[in-house]
């Protein structure tokens, strides 16, 4: 089949992972597999026009952000577009304008690389289907998840699933370097709705991108050690999330997020991404659980911001320690509700 002109619209969330990704070979192919929660409420709303154009030796495209033009963010999707093309070869015949927006405020602090390269993505993936309709539901998600990673490699975990594992793991057969793939197993009870309070620390500019990120674990010192216990974690995170033993939980995603902050203190150049108010709302809410053995927990990203993780049957209580105890060490007082999701959505 061949369009003139179409309209597409997806909404994608963002994610929080588990056991982290956190250095990379070339293609974007991860040197450890990790596993996420779809988030539900933080996402990126993106639609797409496309009409067929003239010539056909350029990417054509115009990017607006909010309804209005971004120029800013445009080399990111010029090399995007460059990087997928022997898979899309269909991209130089259509000029694009991609309108997107985010629910989660602009400068939060919340990467919106996962979240925005997962909505593209999408839509690209149905234009493809407008283009061949007969490409099966299966291939869709999965391209989808495979063209995202070339974007940003998070971004192949905010596709489809509640709980997304990405990376080769012996004992996950489905799982691959170049794709998403949703965890295969029940998901015990305790994580049915599990819920993830965003607490914005800190807003400001990311003081090391990803990519810089990435790199610094090529001639870590500790790198082949932190990717063999990435598998480790994988495997413990599994059973853990089939029986339902938060106690578990707790131990590996806490470990998780310090192994990751340790990576960027240990590496050459070194970084500390928490701020004080970081440190002020673990030590809470370490205290906090360790008075009421309510199962709540910690996780970072490569940031000063914190993901409060708890079940949904504790909700009330955490909500009322986190504005008491917590809400006061976060930036203006900034702080996101969310709960784990399904993945994208045509809009
Ligand atoms: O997708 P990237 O390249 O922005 O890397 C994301 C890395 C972490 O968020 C720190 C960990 C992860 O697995 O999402």
């Amino acid at each position: 089949a061949s369009i003139e002109k179409g309209s597409f619209q997806w909404s994608s969330p963002s994610n929080i992972a588990l056991v982290k990704y956190w250095g990379k070979k070339e293609n974007q192919i991860p040197a450890n597999p990790s596993i996420s929660f779809t988030l539900n409420n933080c996402k990126t709303i993106t639609k797409l026009d496309v009409s067929k154009k003239e010539t056909n030796y350029t990417f054509s495209f115009d990017l607006l952000f909010e309804g209005k033009p971004k120029e800013d963010f445009k080399p990111k999707i010029q090399k995007f577009f460059e990087r997928i093309e022997k898979y899309c070869p269909y991209l130089k015949q259509y000029h694009f304008t991609i309108d997107t927006e985010n629910t989660f405020p602009h400068s939060s602090g919340i990467a919106s690389s996962a979240s925005g390269m997962a909505a593209l993505s999408m839509n690209i993936m149905s234009l493809e289907k407008a283009l061949n309709p007969t490409l099966t539901d299966d291939f869709f998600y999965q391209k989808a998840s495979f063209l995202a990673r070339l974007g940003s490699g998070s971004a192949c975990r905010s596709i489809k699933g509640n709980v997304v594992v990405w990376g080769k793991h012996s004992e996950i057969s489905t799982s691959s370097d170049l794709f998403g793939v949703a965890f295969p197993l029940q998901l015990h009870e305790n994580f049915h709705n599990y819920q993830d309070t965003i607490l914005l620390v800190d807003k400001g500019e990311k003081q090391v991108s990803s990519t810089v990120g990435h790199d610094l674990m090529h001639n870590h010192p500790y790198a082949s050690t932190r990717f063999e216990q990435a598998h480790t974690n994988l495997s413990a995170l599994k059973k853990v999330l089939e029986n339902g033993n938060l106690d578990e939980f707790i131990k590996i995603i806490e470990s998780e997020a310090l192994t990751l902050h340790a990576m960027m203190m240990t590496s050459m150049p070194y970084f500390i991404l928490m701020k004080p108010n970081t440190l002020e709302i673990i030590n809470k809410i370490w205290k906090f659980r360790n008075e009421t053995n309510i199962p709540i927990c910690f996780t970072l990203d490569a940031g000063a911001n914190v993901h409060v993780l708890y079940p949904e049957n504790v909700s009330e209580k955490v909500l009322q320690f986190i504005q008491q105890e917590l809400v006061g060490h976060c930036q203006n007082g900034n702080y996101i509700c969310d709960q784990i999701g399904n993945g994208s959505q045509l809009i």
